[in-house]
């Protein structure tokens, strides 16, 4: 009876699988057009430095994800927000690991859009015809910001009450143009609003933009390498080994996340209390610190529209053909002084004793 089986069976699992494999495979890719996507990408678009954008994505993705089940369980009621972060971490399963994962991929994700944007600015894959997609991008940076910042406010502990006081007197600087974040501006809580920016309209936003910004790199194709000195094309690969390569990048990244969500879970405040700063910022956001403690509320306003307004214009302050970064030194060294005095800044807030601000207290 085995060995009935045997004969009778071995020949399809040589034979027959392999073209069933095949037949299936064609009838998904003329259902789906999946063969479309083993168009070629250069060479060097499979290096760690031109997966970056990828690899922001994937943590975007991961937020999301994440952000799916944290939704379930946390209640937006200035009431009830930290009590139910408590019962996440506490009492729901896997709680206190999702959390953690949401945690870190934030950081993760700042850190990733911050590499991605440092590449594409020393590498000079901005300039003609990519300077659209740059200030995209630009936008891309400043909602990740915006999703960095809102989501400080929700887990609402004592960081985030005083960040939402900071945003309030924002809100007032702006004088007509600040009134959505006045809390009379309606009979849902601030928190609430901000928690609605924080899981709906921000990542609907960026999801549109970071289309767009997609399809313009597909449309324009990887810019060239800004080493490449041979007049020779490019060899390219297909895009689909740039997927495996990019997914494989992306499992170590996950891995890494993982093991931090494991080994050093965000810290829980206590309950927030209204009115004090006792509290700093998170490091993405502390280099506006000392710049506050200078100028007053008002300096994180003008420190953000400079910092995005410099940002937006840096293909009209470099505008030549030449992408090899030794041979735009004035600009890259500009590049260089704004990184190092954003990371000096950070380093010198970190140490600075707690000041107020916020109603003068
Ligand atoms: C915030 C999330 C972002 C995502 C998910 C994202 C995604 C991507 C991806 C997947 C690519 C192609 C592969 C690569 O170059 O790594 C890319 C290219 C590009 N990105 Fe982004 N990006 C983001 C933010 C930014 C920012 C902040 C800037 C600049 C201000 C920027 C400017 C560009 C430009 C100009 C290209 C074309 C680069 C080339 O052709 O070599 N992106 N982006």
């Amino acid at each position: 009876m085995t060995e009935n089986l045997t004969t009778r069976t071995s020949p399809v699992s040589t034979t027959d699988a392999p073209s069933r494999r095949r037949r299936f495979l064609d009838g998904v890719d003329e259902r789906l057009g999946l063969k479309g996507l083993q168009y070629g990408v250069p060479e060097h678009a499979n290096k760690l430095a031109y997966s970056l954008g990828g690899l922001s994505l994937f943590t975007f993705v991961l937020m999301v994800v994440t952000g799916v089940v944290l939704t379930q369980y946390y209640d937006s009621s200035p009431s009830r927000a930290h009590q139910s972060v408590h019962e996440i971490v506490t009492s729901v399963t896997l709680g206190k690991f999702v959390r953690g994962l949401h945690y870190w991929g934030a950081m993760a994700m700042v850190v990733l859009v911050g590499l991605h944007l440092l590449r594409v600015f020393v590498s000079g894959s901005f300039k003609r015809p990519r300077e659209g997609n740059w200030v995209i991008g630009v936008v891309l940076a400043a909602t990740t910001a915006a999703l960095f910042f809102t989501g400080t406010v929700v887990k609402w502990d004592q960081e985030s009450i005083e960040a939402l006081d900071h945003n309030t007197e924002i809100g007032k600087l702006l004088g007509r143009f600040g009134f959505w974040f006045s809390p009379k501006f309606s009979g849902i809580s601030q928190l609430g609003r901000l928690f609605v920016a924080h899981i709906a309209i921000l990542p609907a936003f960026f999801t549109v933009v970071v289309i767009a910004h997609l399809l313009l790199v597909k449309y324009h194709g990887m810019a060239p390498s800004p080493f490449r000195k041979s007049s020779q094309p490019e060899p390219t690969e297909p895009f689909t080994r740039h997927l495996a390569r990019l997914g494989a990048f992306a499992m170590v990244v996950l891995g890494v996340l993982a093991l931090l969500a494991v080994l050093a879970p965000p810290r829980y405040g206590p309950t927030p209390v209204a009115g004090i700063e006792v509290t700093k910022p998170p490091w993405p956001m502390l280099w506006i610190y000392p710049v506050e403690n200078l100028v007053g509320v008002s300096g994180i306003l003008w420190a953000t529209v400079a910092i995005i307004g410099l940002l937006f214009i840096v293909p009209l302050l470099d505008r030549g053909p030449e992408r090899d970064p030794r041979r735009r030194l004035p600009v890259i060294i500009g590049g260089a002084v704004v990184v190092v005095a954003v990371i000096a800044l950070i380093l010198f807030a970190a140490f600075q004793p707690v000041a107020s601000h916020v109603g003068g207290g």
